[in-house]
């Protein structure tokens, strides 16, 4: 075959594909060619994690990341197949596809986007998607201004319609999980909309658009007077969102999570909770890093955190007022 890169950039690029470089050069170059065929996929979140804050043009990553990166941003890469979803604020969602057949969803922003927050907005998506909670990321490029994911199935938004503006508990749980993990990774999703979360092919719920999200950091853990900001605002805010639309009195499984000023807000009456029918908790946070890496690789290590016990103050609003009933 042709080679294309000098030494350097080979041994760069063998580094990052874990190719032992103590081999003799030849056989590093046949290992490498093998697994840049294979390779439809970089591995982003190395370039991701190396660089959450950073713009990935100014980052001091070792260079084979950098030499990553390169390799990947390729526009040409994906034809283009149509269009996913409403046009956002910020871009548009394409169903793309590589050479080799796969499928993905690239969302194009606008040239406006800085690198800065395009780079942080991927960050935080591949974060999420480590835990199983986000589409997997599979690239990002600053300078074409598009990110690279799985492609979701269907929209929460869609769901609801066709079920009258219902959605189910076990839904409702899930999205409670996906708010939980959120918290324990430290990302505030900050957008609590039906349009950001969508089903994969597995029928499982992820969070899409981390366009307004942002780290939890130390200044807004004092400022919200808790590490759990997602818990705190998002299932009111879901709620606030749809209000419009649907009775608050449809996600019993979220208004578990609300306190009893917002319900007011929401304006739930005592006799409206009353009637709501009584549902379970969500029981337990799964903490589980899903990488799945694009070649054959080790099995995954999966990290495993037991939740914290359920404080009893923030007992089912249905059974607290079922019980202020009978009084
Ligand atoms: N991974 C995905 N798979 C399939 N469709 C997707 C995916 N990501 C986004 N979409 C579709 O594209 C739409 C816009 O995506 P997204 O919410 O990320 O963009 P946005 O421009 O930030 O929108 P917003 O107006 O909410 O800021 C989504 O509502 C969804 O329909
Ligand atoms: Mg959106």
């Amino acid at each position: 075959m042709e080679r294309r890169f000098s030494k350097q950039k080979l041994l760069a690029i063998a580094e990052m594909c874990d190719v032992d470089v103590s081999l003799p050069l030849k056989q590093v170059v046949s290992e490498v060619i093998s697994l840049l065929q294979r390779l439809q996929i970089p591995d982003a979140s190395k370039v991701v994690d190396a660089s959450p804050h950073q713009t990935p043009r100014q980052s001091r990553a070792p260079s084979s990341q950098r030499q990553q990166k390169t390799l990947a941003a390729s526009k040409d890469k994906y034809q283009r197949l149509e269009q996913l979803g409403e046009k956002g604020k910020e871009g548009t969602v394409y169903l793309v596809q590589t050479d080799a057949g796969e499928q993905f969803a690239m969302k194009q922003f606008a040239k406006t986007k800085s690198e800065k927050t395009l780079a942080k907005e991927a960050a935080l998506l591949g974060k999420a998607a480590e835990f199983g909670i986000a589409p997997k990321m599979i690239e990002y490029d600053t300078n074409n201004n598009f990110i690279v994911m799985e492609k979701l199935d269907r929209s929460l938004f869609e769901i609801m319609r066709d079920n009258g503006g219902k959605l189910n508990k076990g839904l409702q749980r899930e999205m409670i999980n996906i708010f939980k993990v959120l918290d324990r990774i430290q990302i505030f999703h900050a957008d609590p909309s039906p349009l950001n979360f969508m089903v994969d092919a597995n029928g499982k719920l992820k969070i899409i658009d981390f366009g307004f999200a942002k780290p939890i950091d130390i200044k807004m853990e004092r400022e919200q007077g808790t590490k759990e900001v997602n818990m705190k605002f998002m299932p009111f805010g879901f709620i606030l969102k749809m209000k419009e639309f649907v009775e608050p009195a449809t996600f019993p499984v979220l208004l578990m999570y609300v306190s009893e000023q917002e319900r007011a807000m929401l304006g739930i009456e005592e006799e409206k909770q009353a009637k709501l029918p009584s549902v379970s908790r969500p029981k337990k946070v799964t903490l589980k890093k899903e990488v799945e890496p694009p070649v054959a690789s080790p099995p995954q290590r999966r990290i495993r955190i037991m939740p914290p016990v359920p404080e009893k103050r923030k007992r089912s609003v249905v059974k607290k007022s079922v019980r202020g009933k009978k009084k």
